[in-house]
C-alpha cells in the first residue's frame, strides 16, 4: 500500500457519494492521469471496484472485506497519518507481537492489528477467542514516562474512552465492569489487557490490547462463549464499517494516551467511570485465587482499586480479581 494509494482513498471517501475527477485527483497528487490509473489497478488487485463515468471521475462501488490497512489509513485524521500501524493476517497474540516488536526496539507508539489470533490471550491467564471473524484484535505499544502505580488507572481511563467512542458511533449504551471487561446487558463485547515491563521506578515500555467484538456473527461463538459473549453488530442489527471504525478507535485511544501521561484525564476521568460502572450499588463477589468478598460494590477509588462493603459495614478496596454481581435474594 503505497501513500499515493492512501491518498488516492482518502480523496474519493472525502467526495462519497459524489464522483471525484481524474483531473482533480492527478493534480492533486502532482502525477498523471495515467499513473492514477495505474495506482487504481493495484487497488482493484485488492478488491476495490470503482465506477468511472465520463466527464465526472471515480467513486467506489465496492471495497475489500474485512480489515484493508488502507481503508483504516486514509480515514486517520492529522498527525495519527504519521502512525506505523501493522496489519496482519494471522497472529499468536498481538500483544505478544507487539512485545517482539518492542524488544526489537521498533520506536513507539505503534499499532498490531491481526484479522485472527491462534493464542489470543485475556486476564488471568485466560484464552481470548480469536477467529477471523469482523472482530477486533488490536495492541497499541507505547514507551511512556510514568510510575507503574499508574497503570490501574490507565486501563479504566481506556475502557471509559472505548466506551464513549462506542457510544458516538453506534449510539448503544456500553457498560464497564472493573476492572476491563465492556459489556451489553451483562454480555461481554469487549476485553482488555495492559501488559508493561517495569524498571525501578518507572514504565519502560506498555502494551495495551483490546479485544472488540464487531460485527462476529451470533451463531459463530463456540458453545462455552455463547451465553456471555455479544458483538456490536448485534445489538445494532447492521454491520459497523469495520474500517471506519477501526480509524475512529486508534484515533480515540492515542488521545487519550496522551490525555492520560499528562494527567489531563483526572479532571473528568471519576464522572465518566461512574456513568459506565455496571457493578456500582450491586450485590457482588469478588474471587481472588481461593479468598471470596462478598458485598455491595461502592465504585473505584483514586488509584482504580475496586471498593466493596461487606456485610459487616467495613470498605475493603481490591487491585486485582474477578467479579461477578450476585443475584438479589
Ligand atoms: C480480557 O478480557 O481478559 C482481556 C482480553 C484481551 C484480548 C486482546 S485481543 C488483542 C490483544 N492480544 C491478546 O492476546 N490479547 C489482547
Amino acid at each position: 500500500m503505497t501513500n499515493t494509494e492512501i491518498v488516492i482513498l482518502r480523496e474519493l471517501l472525502a467526495r462519497e457519494p459524489d464522483f471525484l475527477s481524474g483531473t482533480a485527483l492527478a493534480a492533486k497528487l502532482g502525477i498523471s492521469r495515467v499513473s492514477i490509473w495505474l495506482h487504481m489497478e493495484k487497488l482493484r488487485a485488492q478488491g476495490f471496484k470503482f465506477e468511472a463515468a465520463s466527464a465526472r471521475g471515480y467513486r467506489i462501488i465496492q471495497r475489500p472485506d474485512g480489515l484493508h490497512l488502507g481503508l483504516i489509513q486514509a480515514q486517520l485524521k492529522g498527525r495519527r497519518r504519521e502512525l506505523s500501524i501493522a496489519l496482519l493476517d494471522e497472529v499468536d497474540s498481538t500483544n505478544d507481537e507487539a512485545a517482539r516488536q518492542l524488544a526489537a526496539g521498533r520506536p513507539a507508539p505503534f499499532v498490531i492489528l491481526a484479522r485472527k489470533q491462534t493464542r489470543g490471550r485475556g486476564r488471568l491467564g485466560r484464552a481470548w477467542h480469536s477467529e477471523a471473524n469482523g472482530n477486533l484484535y488490536a495492541s497499541f505499544a507505547f514507551r511512556p514516562h510514568v510510575a507503574p502505580g499508574r497503570m490501574a488507572i490507565f486501563t479504566l481511563w481506556m475502557g471509559v474512552n472505548l466506551c464513549e467512542l462506542i457510544t458516538n458511533l453506534t449510539h448503544l449504551k456500553p457498560g464497564l465492569k472493573w476492572p476491563n471487561d465492556i459489556l451489553f446487558d451483562g454480555r461481554k463485547a469487549g476485553g482488555m489487557l495492559t501488559e508493561a515491563r517495569v524498571d525501578a521506578d518507572q514504565i519502560r515500555d506498555l502494551i495495551f490490547g483490546l479485544g472488540l467484538n464487531v460485527n462476529g456473527p451470533a451463531n459463530a461463538w463456540p458453545a462455552e462463549l455463547s451465553r456471555h459473549a455479544v458483538s456490536l453488530s448485534e445489538r445494532t442489527s447492521t454491520p459497523l464499517d469495520l474500517n471506519h471504525f477501526t480509524a475512529a478507535l486508534i484515533g480515540r485511544v492515542l488521545l487519550a494516551y496522551e490525555q492520560f501521561v499528562e494527567g489531563d484525564h483526572a479532571a473528568t476521568f471519576a464522572d465518566l467511570w461512574k456513568n459506565y460502572d455496571v457493578l456500582r450499588s450491586h450485590p457482588v463477589a469478588l474471587l481472588q485465587g481461593n479468598r471470596r468478598v462478598a458485598g455491595t460494590a461502592m465504585g473505584i477509588d483514586d488509584q482504580g482499586s475496586l471498593l466493596i462493603r461487606s456485610e459487616n459495614g467495613r470498605l475493603q478496596r481490591f487491585h486485582a480479581g474477578d467479579v461477578t454481581i450476585e443475584k438479589q435474594p
